[in-house]
């Protein structure tokens, strides 16, 4: 079930709707799915007590110890080096063995396997983390045939990354001459295409119609409507890279560095499924829960039960967010439904204003525990 390799080097969420509907304070203890770590820590730049993030594959456990190892050891710039940050039309000034040289220094603070694992990897550092997932590779080779199938007029797709205000983009963007790049989302948004990326399991529950054109209205959705200065999903997919130092992740951004650094000791890295986390941790050792989208390939039954291990970890008043790509919701039975409160305008009001076009539906519910 689980890989072995890094699917995701970024996790392609927004962090704004985790952040919005987890409502983080400083007592909070948080529960989070680590994917590629960086919403566990921008989950942690909001000041909880602790966040545990976990997975069923280690090596996603391995890429967030490395970037929490770099939050420890470097200053800012090299802590975006270390990571192989890059942004559009401006290179860094450092070469490729620079971050060799970084990871020598972190290397320390890595566990035994992770380390085993980059000293096995180094070239993945040497050519950055940021994009070296199998879903960031797939978006690299999407975006190398996207930019082949425009030639020159590839320049109009990046002209909609800098306008003045929404309305000039979505005007730039519906004059684009779709007919190459709408083949090109036929092409990559098929069952065996993705499967191939993000493994048939996670597309069992999809209808064949959902891969039909769905992809044109996500992106329609997010260009038309979404400030794309801001939105650092659409920068690294079409440009390969960051936009600005402004475009970035919250655990990426130079304000909040410090918060980041003084908070890195409270997360943990724990690798394993809900049933494990319960056995180390315990009933009610959490009250945040941002839980990805694990649930997309489940049966009912199984979802159910995840979600009982789920209420079973959470302190009353608990609050717990996921989401779905393409996968219709999984339904929740009498007995969840006694206990999870659902918060359908919120989540609709997040789902609205979602930077990454990729979602499907976004789900908040409150745990009340009698
Ligand atoms: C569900 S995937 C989705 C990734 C995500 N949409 C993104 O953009 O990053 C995120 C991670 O969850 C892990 N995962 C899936 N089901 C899990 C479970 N039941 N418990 C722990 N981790 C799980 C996978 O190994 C993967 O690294």
């Amino acid at each position: 079930m689980f890989k072995h390799a890094i699917v995701y080097s970024n996790v392609w969420e927004d962090p704004e709707l985790n952040r919005r509907s987890l409502m983080i304070k400083p007592e909070d203890s948080v529960l989070s799915i680590t994917s590629g770590g960086c919403n566990s820590l921008n989950l942690l730049v909001e000041g909880p007590q602790k966040v545990v993030s976990i997975d069923g594959n280690p090596t996603q456990n391995y890429l967030l110890e490395y970037k929490i190892a770099a939050v420890k050891s470097f200053g800012y710039d090299d802590f975006l080096e270390a990571l192989g940050v890059e942004f559009y039309n401006r290179p860094s000034k450092y070469s490729p063995e620079y971050r060799l040289e970084l990871y020598d220094k972190l290397r320390h603070l890595l566990s035994a396997e992770a380390k085993n694992f980059w000293d096995d990897n180094r070239d993945i550092i040497k050519s950055g983390l940021i994009m070296c997932g199998k879903v960031e590779k797939f978006f690299t080779i999407y975006r190398k045939i996207l930019m082949f199938l425009y030639g020159s007029k590839y320049s109009a797709i990046e002209k909609i990354f800098f306008c003045p205000d929404v309305g000039i983009q979505r005007k730039i963007y519906d004059n684009i001459n779709f007919g190459r790049w709408h083949f090109l989302n036929w092409l990559f948004l098929n069952r065996s295409i993705l499967s191939l990326v993000k493994g048939a399991h996670s597309f069992r529950h999809v209808d064949e119609k959902e891969f039909d054109k769905n992809l044109n209205r996500k992106v329609d959705r997010a260009m038309r409507n979404i400030d794309n200065r801001t939105n650092y999903f659409f920068s690294l997919i079409l440009l390969g890279r960051f936009l600005s130092p402004k475009c970035l992740p919250p655990y990426l951004l130079k304000e909040n560095f410090d918060k980041l650094k003084n908070n890195i000791d409270r997360i943990e890295v724990f690798q394993g499924i809900s049933t494990d986390v319960l056995k180390k941790f315990g009933p009610e050792s959490f009250n945040k829960f941002n839980m990805s989208n694990i649930f997309e390939w489940m049966e009912d039954d199984l979802f159910n039960n995840v979600m009982r291990e789920f209420i079973a970890l959470a302190k009353p008043g608990s609050r717990l967010c996921y989401r779905y790509t393409l996968a219709r919701p999984r339904n929740l039975d009498a007995k969840n439904l006694e206990i999870l409160i659902p918060e359908p305008e919120l989540a609709a009001e997040l789902f609205a204003i979602d930077r990454s076009f990729m979602y499907e539906s976004f789900h908040v519910y409150r745990i009340d525990k009698k």
